[in-house]
């Protein structure tokens, strides 16, 4: 398959062709998705031809959208510019044996992280309680539960209400009713009805999930268990200030911390990275 810098080279100056994007996001799967594309200002003009060219790439994509700026707000949602097809919005996205469905404009989902989400979902054992925090359209809940059937519970906790809409919906297409327990509201005042229960908890908001430590510590069961903790930092003091903050939180609540593994899930801006830390919680004595 020709990449789309080179369907593109007799339509677009030479010396713009190379800001044309090598990778853009697909969501969706074979019956229908919508690509998500990051195009700099310079190439404004060529916005409609770039649109296309990637519906000609991938036969499935209905609806070229471009970023306008970061994700923003308590939602974590971006504002979408339609640049080509139809306003399609709503999709349902195969991974890994699963479906989600989702409007892309309204929740965060991305497909990048599915490799994150088989990670965590892997080291799940038969017979864990499990509370997502920051829950979207389920992507996490639902990736535990299906590859780890025997899993006892996976409470997912999200307040926007329109992710939460779809990840009822996404519980029901993928028939875990029981198993993935939706739950509506902030993790402030949903996570302390779940206290003492919990095995295993994951926290996937980067941007602030340690002022939520406090509720995911009072999740775990005495004896403690694993938190998946998400944050940002410099490539200059990688997983350092990351796992700092949790081990002095974890103290502070009675746990000692260790760290099992950290690892970069995804670049987020020039030299600052998403970053995952399991870490694994006993019981300080
Ligand atoms: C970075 S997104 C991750 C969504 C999902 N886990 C995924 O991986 O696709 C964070 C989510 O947390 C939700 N959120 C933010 N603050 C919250 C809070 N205080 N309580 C519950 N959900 C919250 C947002 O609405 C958003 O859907």
């Amino acid at each position: 398959m020709p990449s789309l810098r080179e369907l593109l080279k007799d339509l677009i100056p030479g010396d713009l062709l190379k800001l044309v994007p090598s990778s853009f996001d697909i969501v969706g799967s074979r019956a229908g998705a919508v690509a998500i594309v990051e195009i700099p200002e310079e190439l404004e003009p060529y916005k409609r031809v770039i649109a296309e060219k990637i519906m000609e790439l991938h036969k499935n994509v209905r609806a070229v959208y471009r970023k306008l700026g970061e994700r923003t707000g308590e939602y974590r949602v971006r504002e979408l510019e339609l640049i080509g097809g139809e306003s399609v919005r709503e999709v349902l996205h195969k991974e890994h044996g699963y479906l989600l469905k989702l409007d892309v404009t309204q929740v965060y989902f991305s497909p990048r992280e599915a490799t994150e989400r088989q990670r965590v979902a892997s080291k799940v054992k038969p017979g864990e309680f499990v509370v997502v925090m920051f829950a979207g359209v389920g992507p996490f809940a639902i990736a535990i539960a299906k590859k780890q059937p025997l899993v006892d519970k996976v409470v997912a906790i999200e307040i926007n209400p329109v992710a939460y809409k779809y990840m009822v919906e996404n519980i029901r297409l993928n028939r875990l009713e029981g198993k993935v327990v939706p739950v509506l509201g902030d993790v402030r005042e949903e996570a302390p009805k779940f206290a003492g229960k919990a095995d295993r908890v994951v926290m996937p908001l980067p941007k602030g999930a340690y002022m939520y430590l406090r509720e995911a510590f009072a999740c775990f069961k005495r004896e403690g268990g694993v938190l998946h903790f998400y944050y940002w930092d410099r490539e200059d003091d990688l997983f350092k200030r990351g796992f700092e903050i949790v081990r002095k939180s974890a103290e502070e609540h009675g746990f000692k911390a260790e760290l099992q593994e950290a690892r970069v899930v995804s670049p987020y801006a020039p030299r600052v990275y998403k970053l995952a830390f399991d870490v694994l919680l006993s019981r300080r004595i």
